[in-house]
């Protein structure tokens, strides 16, 4: 029987709230179906450890999280302690970049029982994923500042656009496609603005259409996805997108389903040659932290993803992730909700609820 080790990061601000939460039921789902759970907490990739030790994580960070099966991630970020781009580019964007997590994929679901601010939408009419590049594309610290100070001071911000990068998570969202009922792939561009990426990430998709003739391929402009986002959500399956379209689409798609915090997300190194990372879409929310109104089931979710993903050849784990998901459709449909999704429950009522719902199931 195998162990699952978990590295598990609360990181900054909510992500401390919810976290725990999503180690409880984790557990409580573990527990019902004897699946080993060994799980190791992390204080690094916070602010306050930046604020201490003026680094967001040790030198050997790499070393020590590499032999977890998968990370188990809060948020990381305030912006009032440290610049975002610093804790950022510290910490979660090096886990998804040296540990190849170059999938973010982040499903799109309407769930009975959320209110959706889209008029006339029933559950069934919004299911898709968000299949984002997650180690490339707009997302790079390649550029510079100069003449600083005077009038002609100008940055200039490089993308960076590989043929490794691009085919990879071509594939894997057209491989995603063509093993779902509907067989359809919507690819996020922008060829008509941003004229040297874009029209390359276009011939990419195109090559990769050549070889999936069973899948329809729908290009289009960023734009206008997002506008039938929320005008034509049902016409979606699988969404594939650069690094920072597929950002803004993944906050966009879940804001149409009721609130950001029910958006769960994987970030998968599909080869398993290093740790995957598990973690709500939503960031840190200075806003609301220490109220504990943040709603948990992002985070929930996220864990639902991880025993999914781990437990690939594992009966087991997948039950305990179908479990998961059920015990967060039983709350949603007449369980005690935060304030995001209509009601007034606190983020702990709403962990422990899910957690008894699977301990009594
Ligand atoms: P955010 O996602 O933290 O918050 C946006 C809004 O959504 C806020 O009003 C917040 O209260 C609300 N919200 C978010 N999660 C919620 C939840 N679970 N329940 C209820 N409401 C929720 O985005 P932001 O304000 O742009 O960023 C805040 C900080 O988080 C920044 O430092 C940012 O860089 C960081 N961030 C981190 C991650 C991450 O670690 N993956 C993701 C996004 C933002
Ligand atoms: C996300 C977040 C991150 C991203 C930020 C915090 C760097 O918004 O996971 O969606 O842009 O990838
Ligand atoms: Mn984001």
């Amino acid at each position: 029987n195998k162990v699952y080790k978990i590295a598990a990061i609360p990181g900054d601000g909510i992500g401390i709230e919810v976290l725990p939460e999503g180690l409880k039921v984790l557990q409580a789902a573990a527990d019902k179906h004897q699946i080993a759970l060994e799980i190791t907490q992390f204080d690094w990739a916070s602010c306050d450890y930046y604020l201490e030790h003026g680094t967001m994580l040790p030198d050997n960070w790499f070393e020590v999280l590499k032999n977890f099966d998968a990370i188990y991630f809060g948020a990381v970020g305030w912006p009032d302690k440290v610049p975002d781009h610093i804790s950022l580019w510290g910490s979660l964007l090096q886990f998804r970049r040296r540990f190849d997590q170059y999938v973010n994929l982040r499903p799109v679901r309407l769930l009975p029982g959320v209110p959706c601010p889209l008029a006339g939408r029933e559950p069934g009419d919004i299911d898709f994923y968000v299949v984002r590049e997650n180690t490339e594309g707009e997302y790079t610290s390649v550029g510079g500042r100069m003449f600083e100070g005077t009038e002609r001071e100008f940055v200039l911000q490089e993308s960076v656009f590989t043929r490794h990068g691009s085919d990879r998570i071509l594939k894997y969202a057209f491989e995603m496609a063509n093993n779902r009922d509907k067989k359809k792939i919507t690819v996020a561009t922008k060829s008509n603005g941003v004229a040297v990426s874009m029209p390359y990430w276009d011939e990419r998709a195109e090559a990769m259409a050549a070889q999936y003739p069973e899948v329809a391929m729908d290009k289009q402009h960023i734009d206008i996805l997002c506008a039938r986002f929320v005008l034509q959500p049902n016409r979606f399956d699988v969404v594939v997108a650069s690094n920072l379209f597929g950002d803004i689409l993944s906050d966009l798609g879940p804001a149409c389903t009721g609130t950001i915090g029910l958006a769960a997300s994987a970030n998968l190194n599909p080869e398993r040659n290093f740790p995957s990372l598990f973690e709500p879409v939503h960031g840190s929310a200075p806003d609301i932290f220490g109220k504990n109104i943040a709603n948990p089931i992002a985070m929930i979710w996220s864990g639902a993803m991880m025993l999914e993903f781990l437990g690939e050849q594992d009966e087991r784990a997948q039950t305990a992730a179908a479990d998961i998901m059920q015990a967060i459709e039983k709350l949603l449909l007449s369980g005690p909700k935060t304030p995001d999704m209509g009601g007034s429950a606190s983020t702990q009522e709403v962990g422990s609820t899910i957690a008894q719902y699977l301990q009594s199931s």
